[in-house]
């Protein structure tokens, strides 16, 4: 993991997602030159939500005419529930980007979590495979995949122990029980993430910075660290963290290639 991670620290959260926004528009702005349909899947939880706001705020820093965005996972609840990720993002960016004609309904594509789980993936994965004119056992080719990291070592909806780390490599997406949470989820696999072009972390505040250390630099386990998988088979990897996050990283170990100390530096 360490020799293909980029890990860029940061001040503080404003900072990280300051960063994301700049990298983010940067690579869609490269594929907007190549492709008709441009892909941007969206992280969900809390960390991300200053990032969508800002992009909500300042929609011109981003090239939105031929992106398509998706999520990377969602919890198995409809998509007005509280804890809906794609909730969030409709109200963090989604309702005013398509109010301000900059991204249409038509081009966000979200996991139905009102479904019944098996249903709610297997209606994703047809999804995905219009989308991308995927054959059997393809994997989607996403430009950009935002993830955010559990104080567990998770990602996406890719929890510890849990079946949908043991996807098939042509699965792209799943359902996921995860017993602490008492909860489905729709996720991405492991396979489809590493499938992108662009992977991107985003991972603040000091309760991860425990499984921070574990993902970047401990022991290979993945079945306890679920976001040590991400490794892009033909992509970047970034991890954009602030140095709460970033605490408990050794200093010295050479994958960290950044350390920007913010404005008042
Ligand atoms: C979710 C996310 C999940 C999230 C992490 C971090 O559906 O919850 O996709 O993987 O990124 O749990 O969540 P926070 O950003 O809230 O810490």
């Amino acid at each position: 993991m360490a020799g293909k991670a980029r890990v860029e620290v940061f001040e503080s959260k404003g900072d990280v997602a300051a960063a994301a926004a700049a990298r983010v528009a940067a690579a869609i702005d490269a594929a907007q030159g190549r492709r008709e349909i441009v892909t941007l899947a969206l992280a969900g939880g809390s960390t991300p939500r200053a990032l969508y706001q800002s992009w909500a705020a300042s929609p011109d820093g981003m090239a939105w005419s031929k992106l398509h965005v998706l999520f990377g996972d969602e919890r198995c609840v409809p998509p007005e529930h509280g804890d809906s990720n794609y909730r969030m993002a409709r109200e963090a960016m989604l309702d005013a980007l398509a109010e301000a004609g900059h991204l249409p309904a038509e081009r966000v594509f979200r996991m139905k979590g009102e479904l019944e789980p098996r249903a709610g993936a297997a209606d994703y994965a047809r999804e995905l495979a219009a989308l991308f004119g995927l054959g059997a056992g393809e994997q989607p080719r996403i430009d950009v995949v935002l993830l955010g990291m559990g104080d567990d070592g998770h990602t996406a909806s890719l929890f510890p122990g849990t079946r949908a780390l043991d996807a098939q490599p042509g699965d792209v997406v799943v359902e996921n029980y995860v017993e602490k949470l008492d909860a489905h989820r729709l996720t991405l696999t492991a396979h489809c993430i590493n499938a992108a072009r662009e992977v991107i972390f985003i991972v603040t505040g000091e309760g991860k910075a425990p499984a921070l250390r574990e993902v970047l630099v401990g022991d290979r386990d993945e079945q306890r660290y679920p976001s040590q998988l991400v490794a892009p088979t033909d992509g970047q990897l970034t991890f954009l963290v602030d140095r709460a996050a970033a605490a408990e990283l050794p200093r010295t170990h050479e994958y960290i290639t950044r350390i920007d100390h913010g404005a008042d530096a």
